[in-house]
Formats: structure tokens, sequence, C-alpha cells
């Protein structure tokens, strides 16, 4: 009789690096026999792969490592063995500091070494405590595993390709480029050989991935320097690959090649996450963000000349120290030049070791919260706008899983919002011209029309029924 396989639970918290890394950690452990498991309780290892971007982000893992602590005590009770491991940039950043503060860990392992997961885990069995944040040279995704195709299609229809990780702008909140390292970008290669695999395996859509994405400077098959744009035509060769994104940007590499590529290149989804965290310029540079406010408005202008459509997405930090009343106005006329079709906003939250956190003119909390609660409120009413300025249009949607209600797909329009639809589970995977009837608080809903009765050519070259926008 063989025994039940060892069962994995791997919880992601943060950005879509870590989605993506929590999975090729599952793809890494599954061939060592490991089966994924929905939930702790039956979880032979558990991997916390955290976020130290905020200090909320940071103290959630503390807290969840507390409910490990009483089912690993359960488990060992009952004769199991639990090895818990924390990995990502908590891990990075705080090191053995993990292991004195929590007793429940085995494992503390950094982002760069993902690929040697199996290895650390076996060195836990007899009980030692390991730690391993050191920076490789080696890089890591030569030794990480491809998905399987099985994976990647139960992940459905739209993947994550990494094209570079680590940052070397060194914004003064910011502690990517201490927990992630420097910038380094992967050569054309490697990400066609794996977007050629993925797009084998039914996905339609690459999302390309990276701390600053558009800092990416790959090595070309030829030996030069490919860009982004370069390297996103080259993806919209790849057969069956219909859509690509890319994320997350800054401001200072959308170059003139990559605006031009959202007016030229139709798998280039009318979409942009372009973060500013604020409007002011006097908090730009103390942010060392490297721009004004009215070079990111032009750098809008000119991708909306570009892709008239364009949705475009941010993120916004208020009460940096240092932020007035007046900066924080500047930052709401910028949101309002823009019209965001979504953002993330937060309050400035101090992280150790960072230029910011050492500054004393900090805001006060009470301030924080109420700026907060007026960006937020600005942001809703330019998304809602957004929304509502797509009902009645036409749009293809790629339906990617099971909708709200039976009978219901789940699906995204170019934009990336959220389309419930009624459709048959056979067109799971296809991308669907579907007519937005409504909107809802996290999704739109709309009916499919057949191709043959849509008037005039594509949905995606349709123009805007209302402008959320300049
Ligand atoms: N405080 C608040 N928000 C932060 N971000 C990054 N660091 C901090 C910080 N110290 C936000 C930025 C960034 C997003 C991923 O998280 O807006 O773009
Ligand atoms: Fe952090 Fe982004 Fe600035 Fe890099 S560009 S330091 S990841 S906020």
């Amino acid at each position: 009789m063989t025994s039940a396989p060892p069962k994995l639970y791997v919880k992601s918290y943060g950005c879509q690096m870590n989605v993506y890394d929590s999975q090729r950690m599952a793809d890494l452990l599954g061939r060592d026999g490991y089966v994924e498991t929905a939930g702790p309780d039956d979880a032979d290892v558990i991997v916390l792969n955290t976020c130290h971007i905020r200090e909320k982000a940071a103290e959630k893992v503390y807290s969840e490592l507390g409910r490990l602590r009483v089912l690993k005590q359960a488990a060992a009770e009952a004769g199991r063995r639990v090895t818990v491991a924390v990995a990502g940039c908590v891990a990075q950043a705080e090191g053995e500091e993990i292991l004195r503060r929590a007793r429940v860990v085995d494992l503390v392992v950094g982002p760069q070494n993902y690929h040697r997961l199996p290895e650390l885990v076996a060195r836990t069995s007899n009980g030692a405590r390991v730690v391993d944040t050191e920076f490789p040279a080696e890089d890591k995704f030569d030794h990480l595993p491809a998905p399987s195709a099985a994976a990647t299609r139960a992940r459905g229809f739209a993947a994550f390709v990494t094209v570079q990780e680590g940052c070397d702008k060194f914004c003064t909140f910011c502690v990517v480029p201490y927990t992630r390292g420097a910038e380094v970008s992967r050569p054309v290669a490697k990400i066609v050989e794996d977007a050629t695999r993925l797009a084998e395996a039914g996905v339609r859509e690459i999302r390309l991935i990276g701390q600053n994405v558009n800092a990416w400077h790959g090595a070309g098959p030829d030996g030069s320097t490919w860009t982004l744009a370069r390297l996103l035509e080259r993806l919209a060769e790849i057969p069956g690959i219909a859509r690509l994104r890319y994320m997350t940007s800054h401001p200072r590499d959308m170059d003139e090649a990559l605006i031009a590529a959202h007016g030229e290149l139709p798998a280039l989804m009318p979409q942009l996450h372009l973060p500013v965290q604020s409007g002011s310029d006097k908090i730009l540079a103390a942010m060392n963000r490297r721009h004004r406010h009215d070079e990111y408005v032009s750098i809008i202008e000119r991708l909306k000349a570009a892709r008239p459509d364009i949705a475009l997405s941010g993120d916004f930090i208020v009460g940096f120290p240092g932020e007035t009343e007046q900066d924080f106005r500047d930052t709401l006329a910028l949101v309002d030049a823009v019209g965001y079709a979504s953002a993330y906003s937060f309050k400035y939250s101090p992280r150790p070791g960072t230029p910011a956190a050492e500054r004393e003119d900090q805001v006060p909390e009470e301030e924080k919260a109420e700026r907060l609660a007026r960006l937020q409120a600005r942001l809703e009413h330019h998304a809602s706008a957004f929304n509502a300025g797509t009902v009645g249009r036409t749009v293809d949607v790629l339906l990617e899983g099971e909708g709200r209600l039976p009978g219901q797909l789940v699906g995204k329009s170019p934009y990336l919002q959220a389309v419930q639809v009624m459709a048959p589970t056979s067109s799971k995977g296809e991308i669907v011209p579907v007519r937005i009837t409504a909107t809802g608080s996290n999704s739109l809903f709309g009916t499919l029309v057949s191709a043959s009765a849509r008037p005039g050519g594509p949905a995606v070259d349709e123009p805007r029924v209302a402008s959320a926008g300049f």
C-alpha cells in the first residue's frame, strides 16, 4: 500500500509577484510529491509568502503565525509533524528575527532562494531551524520548474510571467530595493519560452510582471538589449496569445516606444497601472520619484493620444512626511485630471531602514486617515464614472471561470474589469463580445452578443460612450 502524498498549503500576501512565486513554490514541491491543499488544517508543509511593503501587511503574518502555533501543537499531539516556512519579503527583511519572535517557524526563506526550497524543507525534518536569505549569484528562474500544462489550466487562461525582479529606484518610503534587491531582467529567450509553453497549455493572456516592469531591458537572441515594447511585439506573435498586459510600471521608464505600442499593438490591452504616489512636486521630490506632476500628466496625455480609451490605474500614498493640505490638494487635482479607472491608496507607513522613516515631520495618524477618506471618495467617483461609461458598449471578454450565479461565467474586459455573463461552461478560455448592461460593486454584468450580429468590427475599437478622463 502506498502512503498518502504529503500536503502543501501556500498562503500568499501582497503583490502579483508573490502570487506568481507561490505558484512556482507549489510546482517545485510538487516535483517532490507534494499536493496542494486548500487550507492549513491538513497540510504537512505550510508556507506563508509574505509582504513587507506596509507595517500592517507585515503584522498580518505574525497574527497568522499565532494561529498556526495552535494548529501545529494540535498536530504534534496527534503525532503529525507540520513544517512552517516564512517566505517573501518579511522573511528577507527580518531573517533570524522571525525565528526569535515566532517559535512555530521552522524555515525562513527569502525570495531569491525559492529554488532551494525542497532541500531547505528536508533540512528541517530533524527539528533544525533554517534561515536562507542570501542573494545568490545564480538566476533562480534557471532552477524553478516551468508550470505543468495541468497546473496552468487549473489556474486559468490569464497567466503571469515574471520578466524582471528587484528595483533600483529607491523611493524614500519603499522597502522593495532592500527586500528584492537590484533590478535584474530575464533574457528574451527565456520569457518567450515560458509564454510559448503557457500558450500551448491554453493560456490566452500573458501578464508580464516585475517590481519595476517597464525598466525591463533583457538580452535579445541577437545579443542586443531589447526594450519592453520590442518584447511585447515578440510575445504578440506567439500563436494563441491574444492579450498582453504588464505591471507595475514607473513613470520614468515609460519610453516613447512603449507609449506608441499602446496605439500600435492590438494584443496590448488598453489598460495600464502607472503609480504616481503624489501630485505635489515637493512630495514627489522628497519621495525621490524623479519626475514632476506635469511630467506625469504629459505621459498620460501621450498615452491617451496613442490609445484614447486606455484605462489607467495608480497607487497613492497620503501623509508622506511633510505633506501639507496644499500638497494633498495637488494630489486630488491630479486624480481629477487623469480620471483613473481604478486605484490603490494607502496611508504612509514608516518602514524601518528607509530614509523617509527617519524624518521628524511625520504626519499625525488622524490627518492621514482624513486625507485617505477624501482621496478614496474621489477615486471611487472616477472608477464609477469609468465603469458607467462602458454600459451600453460591446467589449471583448476573456471568459476565465465560473461566475457568481449558476450558468454564469466571469471574465475580464480589455480594461481589466470583471464581467459576469450567462455563457456555456464550454466557452471558458474564449474571447467573446459582450454587451455591458449594468455595473455592480465589484463587477459588470453583460450579455453575450453573437459575433455576426455585432456591427462595426472588434469591440475594443469602438469609441467610449463616456470618458472619465481629460
Ligand atoms: N507606506 C505606504 N504605502 C507604501 N507603498 C509602498 N511603500 C509604502 C509605504 N511605506 C505603496 C506604494 C506602492 C504600493 C505597492 O504600495 O503606493 O506603489
Ligand atoms: Fe518601491 Fe516602486 Fe519606488 Fe521601486 S519604484 S522603490 S518598487 S515604489
